[in-house]
């Protein structure tokens, strides 16, 4: 299990206006904004980041480019000597779900829904260090640790497209529309698809804020393994009215409507999509430190009244989804569905916030339905006493 860090609640702010940023730039064009986070003190250290790069549950990457040959080697790391050199960069995935300042930096960007919410990816790069230029499928916030990068960003565009060394995708050159240094607290916004290279001009730290936005590839695919799971009888095509005048090598435009009609179908069916929208929207794509309590720390219901009573407030696990989907009485948690019956409100808390007192849960707090299910979640580990 990666080294526990203690909560030290940083103070840092978002320091821009957040409606002018959505209305004019989110998923439309990229953007540089000086000192965006305002202070924005480190978060952690190369060797804290190194120390999660150690641990096999953190995903991770070094990546170099000695003498014009990239290279990019998969964690979890024993030793890290490629680092001592200029030009090597190790990236690691999901530091949110590990490390506390990090899970507050995520915090921040609360402004956009959490479905759509990735992971925070923190690199650190000795000079002249990058992975090239490449484009990503995820929209980023690339906020400025320590040092200094330059980062040349071009437009949403097609490019041509390659891999080098071992799993690195990378692209052709590009004609950059922002071509600049980032410093300490300066973000880079970076929608989807537009090409992008950055270059540590000293050792430095890099924090990726990363939204996912699925393609219809992701979203059928996830639909597929969905449906595979799912144990109910689908309609069948059927073809009573065939009759003995058809040509044998032909799908006449009849039968192509038919098959059409018989796929379409389950896409409007709205009680499966939403079902399908909330377990693949709410399951964790990474590992997350979900500790499930074992068997004398297991609490029950009255036990979980009590110790709210006590003014001690549930915290979330880092990384936990949790989600609901308007006008449906469920939350999804991991993947899974959880159908009530009452205290909407008191479940959109949970999913909406963090953490959580008795004052949020009053209304719940004499709700067998809520307790029942609050208590099997704190006994499965995913939220927390903060005490
Ligand atoms: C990095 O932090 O080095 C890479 C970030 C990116 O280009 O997406
Ligand atoms: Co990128």
């Amino acid at each position: 299990m990666p080294p526990l860090f203690y909560w030290l609640n940083i103070y840092m702010k978002i320091n821009f206006d957040i409606n002018h940023f959505m209305v004019d730039y989110w998923q439309r064009q990229p953007l540089v904004i000086r000192q965006g986070i305002e202070p924005f003190p480190d978060l952690l250290s190369p060797e804290e980041l190194a120390g999660l790069a150690m641990e096999e549950e953190v995903q991770s990457r070094i990546v170099t480019n000695h003498r014009g040959n990239w290279q990019a080697i998969s964690g979890p790391f024993e030793q890290f000597e490629k680092l001592e050199q200029n030009a090597s960069t190790l990236l690691v995935q999901a530091t949110n779900h590990w490390h506390p300042n990090c899970s507050q930096l995520a915090e921040l960007f609360h402004f956009i829904p959490n479905w759509r919410f990735d992971d925070v990816m923190v690199s650190y790069a000795t000079e002249q260090g990058g992975v090239g230029p490449h484009i990503d499928q995820y929209g980023v916030f690339i906020i400025q640790g320590s040092g200094s990068r330059h980062w040349k960003v071009g437009a949403c565009q097609p490019l041509c497209e390659f891999a080098t060394g071992d799993g690195l995708k990378q692209c052709e050159e590009f004609k950059p529309v922002i071509d600049t240094v980032l410093n300490t607290g300066d973000i880079l916004y970076i929608p989807p698809g537009c090409p992008h290279c950055g270059i540590s001009l000293s050792p430095s730290m890099s924090y990726s804020v990363g939204f996912r936005a699925p393609d219809q590839r992701e979203l059928f695919n996830a639909f597929a393994d969905y449906l595979l799971d799912d144990e109910q009888n689908y309609s069948r095509y059927s073809d009573p009215e065939l009759s003995n005048d058809h040509a044998w090598g032909e799908i006449t435009r009849h039968q192509q409507q038919k098959l059409m009609g018989l796929m379409q179908n389950m896409v409007n069916d709205s009680r499966l999509m939403r079902d399908f929208f909330g377990r693949f929207f709410s399951a964790t794509q990474r590992d997350i430190n979900v500790l499930p309590l074992d068997e004398q720390s297991r609490i029950n219901t009255t036990e979980l009244i009590s110790t709210l009573n006590h003014g001690i407030s549930l915290h979330r696990v880092e990384g936990l989804k949790v989600l609901y989907l308007q006008g449906l009485n469920e939350l999804f948690i991991d993947g899974e569905s959880y159908p009530f019956s009452a205290n909407a409100e008191s479940y959109r808390l949970l999913a909406n916030q963090m953490s959580l007192n008795l004052t949020h849960l009053s209304k719940a707090i004499s709700d067998p339905e809520f307790t029942g299910l609050l208590t099997q979640w704190v006994n499965s580990g995913f939220w927390y006493w903060n005490e």
